[in-house]
Protein backbone atom coordinates (compact mmCIF):
# COMPACT_ATOMS: atom_id res chain seq x y z
CA UNK A 1 0.00 0.00 0.00
CA UNK A 2 1.08 3.30 -1.09
CA UNK A 3 1.60 6.11 2.13
CA UNK A 4 0.73 8.81 -0.20
CA UNK A 5 -2.86 10.34 0.15
CA UNK A 6 -3.52 7.01 2.52
CA UNK A 7 -6.33 7.58 5.68
CA UNK A 8 -3.84 6.28 9.16
CA UNK A 9 -5.37 6.52 12.23
CA UNK A 10 -2.74 6.68 14.82
CA UNK A 11 -3.52 5.89 18.44
CA UNK A 12 -1.62 7.18 21.22
CA UNK A 13 -0.25 9.23 18.82
CA UNK A 14 0.14 12.62 20.70
CA UNK A 15 3.51 11.66 22.02
CA UNK A 16 6.50 9.29 21.92
CA UNK A 17 6.02 6.30 19.20
CA UNK A 18 2.67 7.15 18.34
CA UNK A 19 4.20 10.80 17.55
CA UNK A 20 6.84 9.67 15.41
CA UNK A 21 4.21 8.18 13.19
CA UNK A 22 2.34 11.34 12.30
CA UNK A 23 5.12 13.18 11.64
CA UNK A 24 6.68 10.63 9.55
CA UNK A 25 3.51 9.39 7.92
CA UNK A 26 2.43 13.68 7.06
CA UNK A 27 5.63 14.26 5.89
CA UNK A 28 4.81 11.40 3.04
CA UNK A 29 1.50 12.88 2.05
CA UNK A 30 -0.81 10.35 4.26
CA UNK A 31 -3.84 11.72 6.12
CA UNK A 32 -3.39 11.22 9.75
CA UNK A 33 -5.40 11.21 12.69
CA UNK A 34 -4.39 11.32 16.27
CA UNK A 35 -6.62 9.59 18.39
CA UNK A 36 -5.44 9.96 22.40
CA UNK A 37 -6.29 11.06 25.86
CA UNK A 38 -4.04 13.96 25.77
CA UNK A 39 -5.59 16.96 24.34
CA UNK A 40 -2.86 19.05 24.78
CA UNK A 41 -0.32 17.63 23.12
CA UNK A 42 -2.16 15.77 20.39
CA UNK A 43 -3.57 19.31 19.11
CA UNK A 44 0.06 21.10 19.44
CA UNK A 45 1.14 18.07 17.37
CA UNK A 46 -2.09 17.86 14.78
CA UNK A 47 -1.56 21.49 14.14
CA UNK A 48 2.03 21.65 13.55
CA UNK A 49 1.89 18.86 11.45
CA UNK A 50 -2.28 19.35 9.32
CA UNK A 51 -3.11 15.65 11.23
CA UNK A 52 -6.04 15.81 12.37
CA UNK A 53 -6.53 15.28 16.88
CA UNK A 54 -9.68 13.25 18.31
CA UNK A 55 -9.53 13.28 21.39
CA UNK A 56 -10.40 9.31 22.42
CA UNK A 57 -9.87 7.03 25.13
CA UNK A 58 -9.42 3.27 23.84
CA UNK A 59 -10.63 1.66 26.87
CA UNK A 60 -14.10 2.81 25.62
CA UNK A 61 -15.66 1.75 22.43
CA UNK A 62 -18.12 4.41 21.99
CA UNK A 63 -14.47 6.47 22.07
CA UNK A 64 -13.40 4.42 20.05
CA UNK A 65 -16.20 4.60 17.85
CA UNK A 66 -16.55 7.96 17.75
CA UNK A 67 -12.82 8.71 16.64
CA UNK A 68 -13.17 5.99 13.61
CA UNK A 69 -16.42 7.89 12.58
CA UNK A 70 -14.60 11.71 12.95
CA UNK A 71 -11.86 10.11 11.05
CA UNK A 72 -14.28 8.18 8.22
CA UNK A 73 -16.27 12.14 7.78
CA UNK A 74 -13.50 13.82 7.58
CA UNK A 75 -10.73 12.22 5.10
CA UNK A 76 -13.05 9.40 3.79
CA UNK A 77 -12.07 5.39 4.32
CA UNK A 78 -9.73 4.23 6.67
CA UNK A 79 -6.38 2.45 5.48
CA UNK A 80 -4.07 1.89 8.14
CA UNK A 81 -4.13 1.75 12.02
CA UNK A 82 -1.08 2.08 14.47
CA UNK A 83 -1.57 1.06 17.97
CA UNK A 84 0.42 2.66 19.56
CA UNK A 85 -1.88 3.93 23.48
CA UNK A 86 -0.08 2.49 26.46
CA UNK A 87 1.52 2.72 29.55
CA UNK A 88 4.24 1.17 31.51
CA UNK A 89 3.83 1.23 35.29
CA UNK A 90 6.21 -0.84 37.71
CA UNK A 91 5.48 -2.99 40.31
CA UNK A 92 6.37 -6.23 41.77
CA UNK A 93 4.16 -9.63 41.70
CA UNK A 94 4.66 -9.24 45.62
CA UNK A 95 5.48 -5.50 46.68
CA UNK A 96 7.15 -4.19 49.49
CA UNK A 97 8.04 -8.37 50.38
CA UNK A 98 3.78 -8.84 51.56
CA UNK A 99 1.57 -7.22 49.89
CA UNK A 100 -0.06 -8.31 46.26
CA UNK A 101 0.09 -6.49 43.48
CA UNK A 102 -2.21 -4.13 43.22
CA UNK A 103 -5.56 -5.92 40.84
CA UNK A 104 -6.93 -2.70 39.61
CA UNK A 105 -3.80 -1.58 38.34
CA UNK A 106 -2.89 -4.90 36.39
CA UNK A 107 -6.66 -5.21 35.32
CA UNK A 108 -5.79 -1.05 33.53
CA UNK A 109 -2.62 -2.21 32.22
CA UNK A 110 -4.78 -4.90 30.29
CA UNK A 111 -7.52 -3.03 29.58
CA UNK A 112 -5.56 0.02 27.80
CA UNK A 113 -2.57 -1.68 26.18
CA UNK A 114 -3.85 -5.40 25.55
CA UNK A 115 -8.07 -4.67 24.98
CA UNK A 116 -7.53 -1.56 23.92
CA UNK A 117 -5.20 -2.48 20.65
CA UNK A 118 -8.07 -5.34 20.11
CA UNK A 119 -11.34 -2.71 20.35
CA UNK A 120 -9.22 -0.21 18.20
CA UNK A 121 -8.81 -3.62 15.41
CA UNK A 122 -11.88 -4.63 15.58
CA UNK A 123 -13.45 -1.94 15.15
CA UNK A 124 -11.66 -0.24 12.35
CA UNK A 125 -11.73 -3.71 10.97
CA UNK A 126 -15.69 -3.41 10.32
CA UNK A 127 -15.56 0.20 9.22
CA UNK A 128 -12.64 -0.93 6.60
CA UNK A 129 -14.34 -3.95 5.43
CA UNK A 130 -18.05 -2.12 5.31
CA UNK A 131 -16.45 0.67 3.56
CA UNK A 132 -14.26 -1.41 0.89
CA UNK A 133 -15.68 -2.14 -2.87
CA UNK A 134 -15.80 -5.73 -3.79
CA UNK A 135 -12.24 -5.44 -5.41
CA UNK A 136 -9.38 -8.08 -4.51
CA UNK A 137 -7.32 -4.69 -4.20
CA UNK A 138 -5.40 -4.79 -0.23
CA UNK A 139 -7.41 -3.29 1.74
CA UNK A 140 -5.83 -2.11 5.22
CA UNK A 141 -3.14 -2.44 7.58
CA UNK A 142 -2.83 -2.53 11.37
CA UNK A 143 0.54 -2.71 13.35
CA UNK A 144 0.49 -3.29 17.08
CA UNK A 145 3.21 -2.13 19.18
CA UNK A 146 4.19 -4.96 21.82
CA UNK A 147 7.89 -4.79 23.51
CA UNK A 148 10.55 -6.65 24.20
CA UNK A 149 9.11 -7.07 27.64
CA UNK A 150 6.59 -9.45 25.91
CA UNK A 151 9.75 -12.25 26.23
CA UNK A 152 11.96 -10.75 28.38
CA UNK A 153 10.13 -8.72 31.11
CA UNK A 154 12.09 -7.06 33.90
CA UNK A 155 11.47 -7.35 37.40
CA UNK A 156 8.26 -5.17 37.93
CA UNK A 157 7.16 -5.78 34.70
CA UNK A 158 4.42 -8.60 35.19
CA UNK A 159 1.44 -6.59 34.10
CA UNK A 160 3.05 -5.07 31.34
CA UNK A 161 4.75 -8.05 30.03
CA UNK A 162 1.61 -9.94 30.18
CA UNK A 163 -0.11 -7.04 28.06
CA UNK A 164 2.51 -7.54 25.60
CA UNK A 165 2.22 -11.18 25.18
CA UNK A 166 -1.20 -10.77 24.77
CA UNK A 167 -0.67 -8.59 21.66
CA UNK A 168 2.43 -10.69 20.43
CA UNK A 169 -0.15 -13.93 20.94
CA UNK A 170 -3.29 -12.20 19.00
CA UNK A 171 -0.96 -11.22 16.08
CA UNK A 172 -1.56 -14.26 13.67
CA UNK A 173 -4.90 -14.98 14.47
CA UNK A 174 -5.97 -11.20 13.37
CA UNK A 175 -3.89 -11.48 10.76
CA UNK A 176 -5.68 -14.74 9.91
CA UNK A 177 -9.35 -13.70 10.54
CA UNK A 178 -8.84 -10.90 8.48
CA UNK A 179 -6.83 -11.81 5.45
CA UNK A 180 -10.16 -13.10 3.25
CA UNK A 181 -10.84 -9.20 3.74
CA UNK A 182 -7.59 -8.03 2.47
CA UNK A 183 -6.79 -6.51 5.48
CA UNK A 184 -2.95 -7.31 7.03
CA UNK A 185 -1.52 -7.51 10.53
CA UNK A 186 1.51 -7.08 12.26
CA UNK A 187 3.50 -6.52 15.21
CA UNK A 188 6.54 -4.42 16.26
CA UNK A 189 8.07 -5.17 19.12
CA UNK A 190 10.51 -2.00 20.36
CA UNK A 191 13.49 -1.93 22.48
CA UNK A 192 14.27 0.95 24.25
CA UNK A 193 12.96 4.11 22.30
CA UNK A 194 13.61 7.76 23.79
CA UNK A 195 9.93 8.62 24.53
CA UNK A 196 8.47 10.38 27.71
CA UNK A 197 7.52 6.41 28.50
CA UNK A 198 11.07 5.62 28.77
CA UNK A 199 12.47 8.73 30.41
CA UNK A 200 9.68 8.23 33.19
CA UNK A 201 12.02 5.48 34.40
CA UNK A 202 15.23 6.65 37.22
CA UNK A 203 18.08 7.62 35.25
CA UNK A 204 20.39 4.86 36.52
CA UNK A 205 17.46 2.26 35.31
CA UNK A 206 17.24 4.33 31.97
CA UNK A 207 21.31 3.95 31.71
CA UNK A 208 21.33 -0.15 32.88
CA UNK A 209 19.07 -0.68 30.11
CA UNK A 210 21.54 1.44 27.24
CA UNK A 211 24.48 0.05 27.98
CA UNK A 212 22.20 -3.59 27.69
CA UNK A 213 22.02 -2.59 24.03
CA UNK A 214 24.58 -3.97 21.68
CA UNK A 215 24.46 -2.26 18.82
CA UNK A 216 23.47 1.10 18.15
CA UNK A 217 24.41 1.72 21.94
CA UNK A 218 21.47 4.42 22.23
CA UNK A 219 17.86 4.84 22.70
CA UNK A 220 16.32 4.36 19.13
CA UNK A 221 14.27 7.40 17.46
CA UNK A 222 10.72 7.33 17.13
CA UNK A 223 10.93 8.15 13.36
CA UNK A 224 13.13 4.89 13.32
CA UNK A 225 9.96 3.31 14.85
CA UNK A 226 7.96 4.84 12.40
CA UNK A 227 10.43 4.04 9.13
CA UNK A 228 9.37 0.56 9.87
CA UNK A 229 5.54 0.82 10.37
CA UNK A 230 5.80 2.79 7.31
CA UNK A 231 7.82 -0.27 5.64
CA UNK A 232 5.33 -2.66 7.27
CA UNK A 233 2.36 -0.49 5.21
CA UNK A 234 4.78 -0.47 1.70
CA UNK A 235 5.31 -4.23 1.99
CA UNK A 236 2.72 -6.69 1.00
CA UNK A 237 4.40 -9.75 2.82
CA UNK A 238 4.33 -8.17 6.12
CA UNK A 239 1.50 -10.05 7.54
CA UNK A 240 1.08 -12.23 11.00
CA UNK A 241 5.00 -11.09 11.80
CA UNK A 242 6.17 -9.64 14.94
CA UNK A 243 9.12 -7.65 13.93
CA UNK A 244 12.10 -7.01 16.94
CA UNK A 245 13.40 -3.19 16.73
CA UNK A 246 15.93 -3.50 19.47
CA UNK A 247 19.40 -3.01 18.45
CA UNK A 248 19.71 -6.66 19.40
CA UNK A 249 18.89 -5.90 23.16
CA UNK A 250 17.96 -8.93 25.40
CA UNK A 251 17.13 -7.37 28.56
CA UNK A 252 18.10 -8.49 31.77
CA UNK A 253 16.67 -9.42 35.00
CA UNK A 254 16.94 -5.53 36.29
N1 LIG B 1 9.43 3.85 24.49
C1 LIG B 1 9.84 2.60 24.50
O1 LIG B 1 11.03 2.33 24.74
C2 LIG B 1 8.88 1.46 24.23
C3 LIG B 1 9.43 0.18 24.15
C4 LIG B 1 8.57 -0.88 23.88
C5 LIG B 1 7.23 -0.67 23.67
N2 LIG B 1 6.73 0.60 23.76
C6 LIG B 1 5.31 0.74 23.55
O2 LIG B 1 5.08 1.73 22.57
C7 LIG B 1 3.82 2.35 22.79
C8 LIG B 1 4.03 3.86 22.82
O3 LIG B 1 4.88 4.15 23.93
P1 LIG B 1 5.68 5.53 24.07
O4 LIG B 1 7.01 5.17 24.56
O5 LIG B 1 5.50 6.32 22.82
O6 LIG B 1 4.88 6.17 25.30
P2 LIG B 1 4.30 7.64 25.53
O7 LIG B 1 3.93 7.68 26.98
O8 LIG B 1 5.24 8.66 24.99
O9 LIG B 1 2.98 7.65 24.63
C9 LIG B 1 1.86 6.86 24.95
C10 LIG B 1 0.62 7.61 24.51
O10 LIG B 1 -0.51 6.78 24.81
C11 LIG B 1 -1.55 7.63 25.24
N3 LIG B 1 -2.53 6.89 26.04
C12 LIG B 1 -2.40 6.32 27.26
N4 LIG B 1 -3.57 5.80 27.67
C13 LIG B 1 -4.47 6.01 26.68
C14 LIG B 1 -5.85 5.71 26.51
N5 LIG B 1 -6.56 5.07 27.47
N6 LIG B 1 -6.46 6.07 25.36
C15 LIG B 1 -5.76 6.73 24.40
N7 LIG B 1 -4.47 7.08 24.50
C16 LIG B 1 -3.83 6.72 25.63
C17 LIG B 1 -0.83 8.70 26.08
O11 LIG B 1 -1.64 9.86 26.27
C18 LIG B 1 0.41 8.95 25.24
O12 LIG B 1 0.20 10.00 24.31
C19 LIG B 1 3.30 1.79 24.12
O13 LIG B 1 2.37 0.76 23.84
C20 LIG B 1 4.54 1.21 24.76
O14 LIG B 1 4.22 0.16 25.64
C21 LIG B 1 7.53 1.66 24.02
Amino acid sequence: MKLENCIVFVTGGSSGLGAGCVTFFTQKGAKVAIADINIEAGQALANKTSALFIETDVTSRASIQNAIDTTRQTYGNLNVVINCAGIAPVQKTVRRNHESHDIDLFNKVIQINLIGSFSVSSLAAASIIESASHSNEERGVIIHTASVAALEGQMGQVAYSASKGGIVGMTLPMARDLAKHGIRVATIAPGIFDTPMLRQLPEKAQASLITQVPYPNRLGDPLEFASLAAQIVENPMHNGNITRLDGALRMGMI
